[in-house]
């Protein structure tokens, strides 16, 4: 069947309903473009992946007081990230639960309870529907809990982390995370405390599927042609010419860098072989930023030989961590994925700071994170926005329906190129697409699946 007869009767979809023949839509080293483009798969989506697995919602330090909350989203369902009033984190949704207008018009603040602005029902941070205008107008009790607003039944944190799931059969989340855990505990723990507070952020939306982000997360063959123009500038003065990303340009293969999947859609690229092993190495391939000579001699003034380790601390760990669907770690930032729509995300760059917890002296904590700002400055403005460009550009391509294909195979079918590990981890090399060939297994074992989503009320 040539391309053209295919589309004049699609056989990706069954007698017109939302049923999809996935095996052809992701083969082992290629993906239909429907995939992207197709309204009924995204929306299949924000059932069977934004509701069936694990999804990062928000980290615990932005909601730090008894009452504090945050609104977020789960897919497209709009959330309170709240914690109740005894310390409990929980994932209300933002729909009242008379006629289902947002309760909760704010980005955060501290609250014990939501009035809705409508009619002026009234809840607690927990959930409860605590009271409503002129009661002797309802014949019914309106203590039933199916007046409770709904929150999500599964929401627990790994390290600060919070993640949420409809999904009552999904698998606890430490073992969901599996191996990609010990590599998120590597980039918590040479942290103070082991600990990092999140910060304002940077936001960024595009015309262009979600997937879109996440296929390129942790490839490693676009770096140094897209992102050219961050290199040459981050390389202008650098005599070395090793500044930034610049282990991407020649022969990135055979850098010692590599990727690895880990399993349920989760990777990581790991940069840290290529630098030096010494107080100062990762602080060494920091790029110029404003201000950056005066805190590197104040800091060489105050501290001596301990200078350069305090240094590091401001530095980008040259890791990207990417948790299936929406959470990367990028050097020292969090990156989250929020669909909007079929062809629209927003991708938004959460920096972290580094806390007190007595090992550092005090007056270098706010220095370092000072410091660390200027370093999360650089990648989000003059990085994102090629990958970006990438994105939508895409996107655009894709809207020719005979043209069908989308190939990652960068790779694939080479012997010994790509190593199976008896933890069952996958590593190839840095430019590989391995990691997307896999997190599509899981992309399409979610959408295959019919998973047993629920919401709760408080009682
Ligand atoms: S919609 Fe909330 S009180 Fe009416
Ligand atoms: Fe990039």
């Amino acid at each position: 069947m040539t391309a053209l007869e295919k589309i004049n009767a699609p056989p990706t979809r069954i007698g017109g309903t939302a049923l999809y023949d996935w095996d052809y839509l992701v083969q082992d080293d290629r993906a239909h473009r429907l995939i992207y483009t197709d309204p009924a798969i995204f929306e299949a989506e924000m059932t069977n992946i934004f509701g069936g697995t694990w999804t990062y919602l928000a980290h615990e330090s932005e909601i730090p007081s008894d009452n504090d909350f945050i609104t977020r989203r789960l897919g497209l369902r709009p959330l309170i990230i709240v914690r109740d009033a005894n310390g409990k984190i929980r994932a209300l949704y933002n729909r009242c639960t008379h006629r289902g207008t947002t309760l909760c018009r704010w980005d955060k603040g501290n609250t014990k309870s939501f009035q809705c602005p409508y009619h002026g029902w009234n809840f607690l941070n927990t959930g409860k529907l605590r009271g409503v205008p002129w009661p002797e107008g309802y014949a019914e009790d309106m203590r039933d809990p199916k007046y409770n607003i709904a929150q999500v039944p599964r929401v627990e944190s790994y390290r600060g982390f919070i993640f949420a799931t409809l999904n009552m059969d999904a698998l606890p989340l430490t073992e969901h995370l599996g191996t990609i855990a010990k590599i998120i505990d590597e980039w918590l723990d040479r942290n103070p405390g082991g600990k990092v507070v999140v910060c304002e952020a940077n936001r960024f939306r595009y015309k262009g599927n979600w997937k879109l982000a996440y296929d390129n997360s942790c490839d490693g063959y676009h770096v140094a042609y897209s992102h050219r123009s961050l290199l040459e500038t981050e390389n202008r003065f650098a005599g070395e010419n090793a500044k930034g990303m610049a282990y991407y340009r020649n022969s990135p293969d055979t850098q010692p860098m590599y990727m690895r999947y880990t399993g349920h859609g989760n990777h990581f690229k790991d940069k840290r072989p290529n630098l030096e092993k010494r107080p100062g190495g990762l602080w060494a391939l920091e790029s110029a930023h404003p201000g950056m000579e005066h805190y590197e001699s104040e800091f060489i003034k105050r501290y001596g030989d301990r200078a350069f380790a305090l240094l590091d601390l401001a530095g980008s760990e040259p890791v990207n961590i990417n948790v299936f669907p929406n959470f990367s770690l990028l050097g020292n930032h969090i990156q989250v994925f929020e669909p909007v729509g079929v062809e629209e995300t927003n991708a938004i760059w959460y920096g972290t700071m580094i806390v007190d917890d007595g090992s550092v002296p005090a007056d270098a904590v706010t220095d370092i994170n000072a410091l660390r700002m200027r370093t999360q400055e650089g990648f989000p403005n003059f990085g994102e926005v090629d990958d970006i460009a990438n994105f939508e550009q895409i996107q655009r391509g894709l809207i020719a329906p005979e043209d069908e294909w989308v190939y990652m195979n960068r790779g694939f079918g080479i012997p010994d190129r790509i190593k199976t590990h008896d933890d069952g981890t996958i590593t190839a090399p840095a430019t590989d697409e391995a990691f997307m060939r896999e997190h599509f297994k899981e992309w399409k074992r979610l959408m295959k699946a019919r998973p047993n989503l629920a919401i709760q009320r408080e009682p």
